[in-house]
């Protein structure tokens, strides 16, 4: 195994997410938590030294123990880590911004370009020069003993420095971000130089999550507020497996589901993998609270308070419930973290049960917070997720409550549903579906004359929405066919009673929003 020391880099874990990528297990340990009989204990094969935002130059800035240098193990120090590593092996480094007070660091691209041959760097400059992600903040100005440089860029003289001898390697750049987009060769030959294999698995992933969740929990009760999403469910299902009968999942039904979906979801949860399930179906007190509401932000406060109301209401009826399973991934945690206390602006208010741990007493368990959204599903598929349910896609909290400007009623979500259902259809007979990231029809607050037949029609128009995206924070329409639109529009009016004209959106985001509301 390989530890990494985490000096508070935001980007830590995407050292882990290389390293599982190529099949090697790591831990990330936070440098306070890692002594030497911690890491005596642990015998690690090699140790990464993450990035961090602290500057090595001021007194008290976080260390790695001494020791770690004599253990003779390969040694690989990142930024932060490459600064920690020359000063305690008896370099220096200058103190930048940073450390000069108040100023930010500099992040940016640069080019490294060769100044020696060096094992990690192996493959690496096939071009002679490679693009990578720079932070100038402090910087080392004298290599300790026994360390030579073998890259360099313009503003990092030391870009790429080691000793060969002792196999440590230090590097200014981030080689794990998707701006170094040739960095994950480093760890490549990292983990190769340190010895590793190569044979590690998500189903060895899965193993130990599993006796993770049995350690934090044991014998006491857990709760889940199962929404059918791809995050929820996998870690239902992991919980599940390690604790079994301890687990009780609430399927809030707030009826603004899609159709047929509070069947599929219970059904798969409950009769085909025997979760225990309750299906809290109630549709008349959220539909009775948001009657008469059209304003975007009031729907979702009444949603995400009712939410809250209504798990807690049946969660209480659950035996010494002690924690609440969340389906949080990494990027949630990164966010949340760079984010909190910002001066970043609330454009929708997302709908979670972030609040309800504090208010119910409840310890938290999280088994992906270290998983980013593809290792989730490949995680699913290891518990044995049906493939359609691991490739779904994203469904709001709010359901279609913010698929429906204006009021919302019962009779204009019943067209929503069918229309959706029909527009879905055809995304997956034509072979799509996977190609977007997200699909659905908006029912709009206008209704519009139409002619069928021979009969004058006054009925709703309605929108389809699709876009393609990697992470939902921006997306771009998806570039459907005439013909596929044209097929897809004369079925929906066929097909659904109450819609007489069927529109496209075209609208990126930024400007516009996946969701209409
Ligand atoms: P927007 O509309 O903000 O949506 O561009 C970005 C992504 O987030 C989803 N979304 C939500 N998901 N609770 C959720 O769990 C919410 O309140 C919520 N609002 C939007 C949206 O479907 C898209 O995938």
């Amino acid at each position: 195994r390989l530890l990494i020391i985490d000096f508070g880099s935001q980007v830590t874990q995407l050292i882990a997410r290389r390293l599982r990528e190529l099949n090697v297990y790591c831990e990330i340990h936070p440098y306070q938590n890692v002594t030497m009989d911690f890491v005596t204990d642990m015998a690690p094969r090699a140790i990464i030294l993450s990035g961090g935002p602290d500057s090595v130059t001021r007194p008290g800035s976080p260390r790695a123990p001494d020791g770690i240098f004599d253990l003779g193990l390969p040694i690989l120090g990142i930024c932060y880590g490459q600064q920690v590593m020359m000063q305690q092996l008896g370099g220096e480094v200058l103190g930048g911004k940073i450390s000069g007070g108040g100023g930010t660091a500099e992040f940016g691209r640069a080019f490294v370009t060769p100044a020696g041959t060096l094992d990690l760097l192996d493959g690496w400059f096939d071009t002679g020069r490679e693009q990578v992600w720079m932070s100038h903040g402090d910087h080392v100005s004298k290599l300790a003993d026994g360390f030579a440089v073998y890259g360099t860029s313009p503003n990092a003289p030391y870009a790429v420095t080691a000793d060969t001898a002792r196999h440590f390697y230090a590097v200014q750049f981030h080689p794990e971000v998707h701006h170094t987009p040739r960095g994950a060769k480093l760890y490549e030959n990292f983990v190769r130089i340190a010895g590793f294999k190569g044979d590690w698995t998500m189903g060895a992933y899965r193993e130990e999550a599993i006796q993770k969740i049995r350690d934090e929990v044991g014998d006491k009760n857990v709760i889940c507020a199962l929404s059918g999403g791809v995050d929820s469910s996998v870690a239902a299902a992991l919980i599940h497996e390690a604790v079994g009968d301890q687990l009780t999942c609430v399927f809030v039904d707030h009826g603004l589901l899609r159709k047929d979906e509070a069947a599929e979801v219970v059904g798969m949860f409950r009769d085909n993998m025997n979760l225990s399930v309750i299906h809290a179906d109630e549709a008349d007190l959220f539909l009775g609270e948001l009657d008469g509401v059209s304003d975007p932000e009031t729907k979702r406060k009444i949603i995400g308070r009712l939410f809250i109301d209504v798990f807690q209401k049946y969660a209480d009826q659950i035996e010494g419930a002690e924690f609440l399973a969340q389906g949080t991934l990494y990027p949630d945690v990164i966010e949340s973290v760079s984010f909190s206390g910002g001066p970043s602006v609330t454009i929708k208010s997302h709908h979670n049960v972030g609040g309800l741990p504090e208010k119910m007493g409840l310890k938290l368990v999280e088994p992906l917070r270290e998983l980013f959204k593809d290792e989730v599903r490949a995680l699913g598929r290891e518990l044995g997720l049906p493939a359609s349910f691991i490739g779904r896609h994203p469904f709001p909290g709010p359901g279609l409550a913010i698929r429906c400007p204006g009021e919302i009623t019962r009779p204009k979500l019943e067209i929503l549903r069918e229309a959706d259902a029909v527009y879905i259809d055809q995304i997956r007979k034509h072979g799509l579906y996977d190609d977007i990231w997200q699909a659905f029809v908006a029912i709009l607050p206008v209704r519009t004359v139409g002619v069928m037949g021979d009969g004058r029609t006054y009925d709703y128009a309605c929108a389809l929405r699709a876009v393609t995206s990697v992470d939902g924070m921006t997306a771009d329409y998806y570039p459907f066919t005439h013909e596929f639109l044209g097929e897809t529009a004369t079925r929906i009016i066929n097909e659904v009673p109450g819609i007489n004209r069927v529109t496209y959106d075209i609208t990126s985001k930024p400007p516009g929003t996946i969701e209409w509301e």
